[in-house]
């Protein structure tokens, strides 16, 4: 099976080239300037064709809760986003922290048959915090980290353990990093906006705490480890300072860390609450900067689909989450790429290149022998962001009414085309 994209600006990690590009057989097999092939063609004219985005932090729901998403409806909302392999988040029900329900991921994603899928094994049983699961069975069933996320694991002789015993594996821990008992059931980031609206606050040192725990682990055990979605300010400052050091840490960061700020709150909007909150400007700012100078070294979605009924209800008793892997993309180029904050090859590393490298996944680049893993946008086309228009069954973001740039036209998983706008 060959197939020809013609005449697109290729983005690889070298930088941008106008050049035809040949698929065979599931794989990137040519580069070139012209290339002539008797088979089926997508014209790419005044479009760019990059690596398909690798999403780490990603929740697909199922199994258990099917009515917020699904395999099916999570892997049509990924590629129409543009993300052609998905890492998915554990707390599902029965948690994920055994073999049989990572095979079932595995299983389902194979007969959905859109993106790659790959599980994350729990840290702890039952992401109870308290014992560890089976990580070898979980290995061979194809888990690629592990996690606790939605949580933290309170108890840091478990995250010690869980980190050494990973590690013998091959696998890196994934922290959502929340000091429980400072977080004391705030919901939205403590600060002027949390006074102003009577929501309660959480502070930054719930967060910060956390991140530096794992990382004083990381650092003693000569370990890796990989902070989930940071979403303050100081949290940045610790990576960098660890970083400098030498730290094996890696550290990702999510669309509503770097474009929002609490003032959204105001309107007690339930689709603006996500764990952690969106913080003010200068987190904001720093979010960008780490980004930009690979303190945070990708961009995860932390897709939290909900159902209506879990976000249409008082701001207190809202689920956490974001419905954000069909945003992704364009937000990130609008507000990162067109705003001038980096280059296109830069955002392609943050949403491709880096996290295949953090996971050990195969693909993240355009270049001959990779998997053809690709996807064609159109920065020219300008476009409102519609939940009603989401696949994903969670209608849940804050960018509603959003205006972006990227508009996703193809999205191929080993050369077959998965979506077409
Ligand atoms: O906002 C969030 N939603 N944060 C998390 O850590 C978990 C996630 C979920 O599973 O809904
Ligand atoms: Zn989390
Ligand atoms: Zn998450």
């Amino acid at each position: 099976m060959k197939l020809l994209v013609k005449n697109g600006t290729v983005v690889t990690e070298k930088g941008e080239i106008k050049a035809d590009l040949l698929v065979e057989n599931g794989k990137i097999a040519k580069i070139a300037s012209k290339i002539e092939e008797n088979c089926k063609a997508i014209d790419a004219s005044g479009k760019h064709v990059l690596a398909g985005l690798i999403d780490m932090h990603v929740h697909l729901r199922e199994p258990g809760f099917e009515g917020k998403e699904d395999i099916e409806s999570g892997s049509k909302a990924a590629v129409k986003g543009g993300v052609t392999q998905v890492c998915c988040m554990p707390n599902t029900n029965p948690v994920c922290d055994n073999a049989v329900v990572a095979s079932y991921i595995k299983h389902r994603a194979q007969e959905v048959n859109l993106c790659k899928i790959h599980p994350i094994g729990a840290i702890t049983k039952g992401q109870q915090g308290e014992s560890l699961p089976d990580i070898g069975k979980m290995k061979a069933a194809g888990v690629v980290a592990l996690s606790d996320d939605g949580k933290s694991v309170d108890n840091s002789l478990i995250m010690r353990l869980a980190m050494e015993y990973a590690a013998d594996f091959g696998l890196r821990c994934l922290c959502h990093c929340e000091d429980k008992s400072l977080v004391d059931g705030g919901v939205v980031n403590e600060g002027y906006n949390s006074t102003l609206t009577g929501l309660k606050g959480s502070p930054r040192a719930a967060e910060d705490i956390m991140i530096a725990r794992d990382i004083a682990l990381s650092e003693s055990l000569g370990i890796p480890v990989h902070i989930c979605h940071v979403s303050t300010y100081s949290g940045v400052e610790i990576i960098r300072n660890a970083k400098a050091r030498g730290v094996k840490v890696t550290a990702e960061t999510c669309p509503h860390y770097f474009i929002l700020t609490d003032d959204i709150i105001t309107g007690y909007d339930t689709d603006t609450k996500v764990n952690p909150p969106v913080r003010e400007e200068k987190d904001k700012n720093a979010i960008i900067a780490g980004l930009k100078d690979g303190t945070l070294d990708c961009i995860v979605t932390d897709h939290a689909p909900h159902s209506l009924k879990d976000k249409q209800v008082e701001y207190n008793l809202a689920a956490f989450g974001i419905s954000g892997i069909e945003t992704s993309f364009a937000l990130s180029y609008t507000y990162l790429v067109k705003s001038g904050v980096m280059s296109l090859c830069e955002l392609m590393d943050r949403m491709s290149s880096s996290p295949a490298k953090i996971l050990g996944l195969e693909g993240g680049v355009i270049e001959e022998g990779a998997p053809a893993d690709l996807v064609i946008a159109d920065f020219a086309e300008k476009y409102v962001i519609d939940p009603a228009k989401f696949l994903s069954k969670g209608k849940n973001t804050p960018f509603k009414g959003f205006e972006v740039y990227g508009a996703i036209k193809y999205t191929l998983v080993d050369g077959a085309i998965k979506y077409k706008a």
